[in-house]
């Protein structure tokens, strides 16, 4: 099979490549280097001793897309690109409607053009609103805070929607809890734009002496230490999880959604401490204020991706925040 990775080149997008890759499949990347960059793109080959079809476009562009569709006979898409910044989505609401709602459209009618039936859509568990019980089931009260959750649930409702349009149409909605790690060669991983919103690059940036020191957002939650929690989910164990979900839409006809964690939670300094023991590195941090927005736990119910998709989440927080710092480590050597 031939998969269309649109964000090949993005954190989960190169480790779902890679994925892919390792399980026989033939990929082909679309992506606009707009928060990712060709490096990732040589990683993969590195890591799978292979070459990979690589298009810099823009997936909202549809002649760009069409000419992709074009030249390549696509049986599948897996769909990562869009704008992820939950801060800059507050800021700048209408570049995040227009790219991800756009890309996902785009993609939804050129697919129709060359009928191709299969997608698995980047989905957040940040589509649940705060005052679900957790563990979280696919069932949750749904919504979001920001921008950038809405175009998460609003792309969830376009895709269920055109499956619904189409009894031919296979989609595979991926809600991801906390994606952490990277790929154990150090080749690809996450590098965020600027000052990182997210825990562990802070923290592996704090380590690496680039940022002066964490700030904890807040330890005075109703939780184990008064931190937050989440369901933090190894990148690579993500990226197993799309290669699963292409085979379930072998399979299977209409949308379905997934959540995709470990079904387990971890708080701030258990992730802070943990990173400083694996790594035998002290991580300089305060206590601040809370962070607006923030939910006090979320974690994830796996078991309908287990069931259905045989979806399990191995990797422990020791793999993940040992993966993170080496990648930091071979960053440094780059730049
Ligand atoms: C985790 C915890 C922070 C940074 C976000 C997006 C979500 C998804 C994953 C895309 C929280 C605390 C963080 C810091 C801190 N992204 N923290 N100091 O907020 O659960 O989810 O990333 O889909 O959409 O919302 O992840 O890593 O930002 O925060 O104390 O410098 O770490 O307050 O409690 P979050 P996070």
């Amino acid at each position: 099979m031939k998969i269309l990775v649109s964000g090949g080149a993005g954190y989960i997008g190169s480790h779902t490549c890679v994925e892919l890759i390792q399980n026989g499949y033939n990929i082909i990347i679309a992506d606009n280097f707009s928060n990712s960059s060709y490096k990732a793109v040589k990683g993969i080959e590195t890591i799978t001793n292979s070459q990979v079809k690589f298009y810099e476009v823009d997936v909202c562009c549809e002649e760009s897309l069409r000419t992709v569709f074009n030249e390549n006979k696509i049986d599948a898409i897996i769909h990562f690109a869009g704008f992820k910044a939950v801060y800059e989505s507050i800021e700048k609401p209408l570049m995040y409607y227009s790219n991800n709602l756009g890309a996902t459209m785009n993609l939804c009618k050129i697919m129709a053009e060359f009928n191709v039936t299969k997608l698995v859509f980047s989905s957040s568990a940040t589509v649940y609103l705060a005052d679900n019980p957790v563990p979280l089931t696919e069932i949750a009260n749904l919504g979001a805070i920001n921008p950038y959750g809405w175009t998460k649930y609003m792309g969830e409702q376009i895709l269920s929607d055109v499956a619904k349009g189409n009894p031919d149409i296979s989609i595979a909605l991926l809600r991801y809890f906390n994606p952490v790690g990277a790929h154990e060669s150090g080749l690809i991983g996450e590098i965020p734009k600027g000052v990182p919103n997210n825990l562990v690059p802070y923290i592996s940036q704090t380590a690496a002496g680039i940022l002066k020191e964490l700030t904890i957002h807040g330890d005075d939650y109703d939780t184990p230490d008064g931190t937050c929690v989440r369901d933090y989910v190894h990148v690579c164990d993500l990226a197993a999880g799309h290669v699963k979900a292409i085979e379930y839409l072998k399979n299977n006809k209409g949308s379905e959604v997934f959540n995709l964690g470990t079904g387990k939670g971890a708080s701030v300094l258990e992730m802070l401490n943990t990173f400083m023991e694996v790594n035998k590195i002290n991580v300089p941090y305060k206590i601040g204020p809370r962070r607006m927005g923030d939910n006090p736990v979320s974690y994830a119910n796996p078991e309908k991706a287990e069931k259905m998709l045989g979806f399990k989440a191995e990797r422990t927080l020791e793999d993940m925040l040992k993966s993170s710092w080496v990648f930091q480590k071979g960053l440094l050597h780059t730049f």
